[in-house]
């Protein structure tokens, strides 16, 4: 398997990326020097995918598992599933050296890392990444979470795992809509960072998609290797961290005013496309370079049209979410492709424009 290091200080890790990372589990494990007991976290769809597989390549190698389910979905991101599992974690008697693997999704790892962060003040973590947003993004970096109320994400801990171990196979029964979903995060990397990267993707968008497996190994490591780097520079989400969030200020607006109608991944690339419009529009990114970006974007899949909302209520959603800063709505902007950067001094008038209408 590849391996890519994250290089935090003390809570540096681990990223193991290939085929057949389930198999391999517990002899990696052994090598970070965990034994016994561990705990997998999981959702009943990827446990009756995967479970085997993991069990197998954990008993091999002398580890006892206790599998706890929780149910699909992103309203189980919530104080209660934590609370339940708790409770079963004391009922096993998990102590604060009993490992805890999240086998699944984003969701999965988001709840499994509040519970570990959480649990004891803290039990070791591993993430084993089922999905391509999950293998690219949300694995990495440490941010863990649930959701309370309306609000998403907002109940949580910089609480970094010990190792991940990224298996691509699990790609290959990921429905379409969620492979797009990561491809879009996939893109979002590029974009943000590495332009040789996005070459790479225009010219091979087609067997990517197709889940041809060499490739998708290729562009999960250098997407994960993006997301390192960042977390490298700003653990805590201070500064550069928040370019990150190129493509889901206007995304996550476009997500909520839709009544969730439009998907996580559509509305992202909808809002990247719509911040680099932006920027060519404050004279800044290149009009060939958006509509490079344009074009993987619609290769991929994904839409490219604005959805007809009222810009007035895509702006207010924005000037709720997170990324407002003393009420300035604050955008990450490709200057071109490979860098972006941060700015508040988008003029309204220009937001109301482009959310009007892409073209
Ligand atoms: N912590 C972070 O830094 C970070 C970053 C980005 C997103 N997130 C969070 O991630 C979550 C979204 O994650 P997601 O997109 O992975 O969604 P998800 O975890 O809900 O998974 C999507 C669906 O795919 C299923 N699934 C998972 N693996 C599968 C596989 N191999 N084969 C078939 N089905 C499979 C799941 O059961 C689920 O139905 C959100 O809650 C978001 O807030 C966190």
């Amino acid at each position: 398997m590849k391996k890519l290091k994250v290089k935090l200080d003390t809570n540096s890790y681990e990223i193991l990326i290939g085929s057949g990372g389930l198999r391999h589990a517990g002899h990696q494990l052994k090598e970070k020097g965990f034994a016994g007991k561990v705990i997998i976290i999981t959702n009943p769809i990827v446990n009756k995918l995967y479970g085997n597989a993991l069990k197998q390549g954990l008993t091999r190698d002398g580890f006892e598992t206790i599998f706890l389910e929780v149910p699909d979905g992103e309203e189980q991101k919530s104080l209660e599933a934590a609370g339940r599992l708790y409770h079963e974690l004391t009922n096993h008697s998990a102590e604060r050296t009993t490992p805890i693997l999240a086998l699944g999704g984003g969701v999965t790892g988001d709840l499994a890392g509040f519970v570990a962060a959480t649990y004891l003040r803290g039990v070791p973590l591993v993430q084993i990444p089922t999905t391509l947003l999950a293998q690219v993004d949300s694995s990495i970096g440490g941010k863990v979470a649930v959701n309370h109320g309306q609000l998403k994400n907002n109940i949580g801990a910089f609480y970094q795992p010990r190792l991940v171990i990224t298996d691509i196979d699990t790609l290959n029964t990921l429905p379409a809509k969620e492979l797009v979903n990561g491809l879009t995060e996939v893109i979002k990397s590029a974009v943000i960072w590495d332009r040789e990267f996005f070459v790479y993707l225009e010219r091979n968008l087609e067997p990517i998609k197709s889940l041809d497996a060499k490739l998708l190994d290729g562009i999960v490591f250098q997407s994960a290797r993006i997301k390192a780097e960042v977390v490298e520079k700003d653990e805590k989400d201070v500064g550069l961290r928040n370019i990150l969030n190129y493509g889901h200020t206007i995304g996550h607006a476009i997500e909520s005013v839709s009544d969730f109608k439009m998907g996580h991944g559509e509305a992202v690339a909808i809002g990247m496309l719509a911040a680099g419009r932006i920027s060519n529009r404050m004279g800044i990114l290149d009009q060939q370079e958006l509509a490079r970006l344009k074009c993987v974007i619609e290769k991929v899949g994904l839409p490219t049209e604005m959805p007809s909302l009222k810009p007035k209520r895509l702006i207010q959603a924005m000037e709720h979410d997170k990324k407002v800063l003393e009420g300035r709505i604050r955008f990450v902007l490709p200057k071109s492709i490979g860098t972006v950067f941060i700015t508040d001094e988008v003029s309204p008038s220009l937001i109301e424009r482009t959310l009007g209408g892409l073209e």
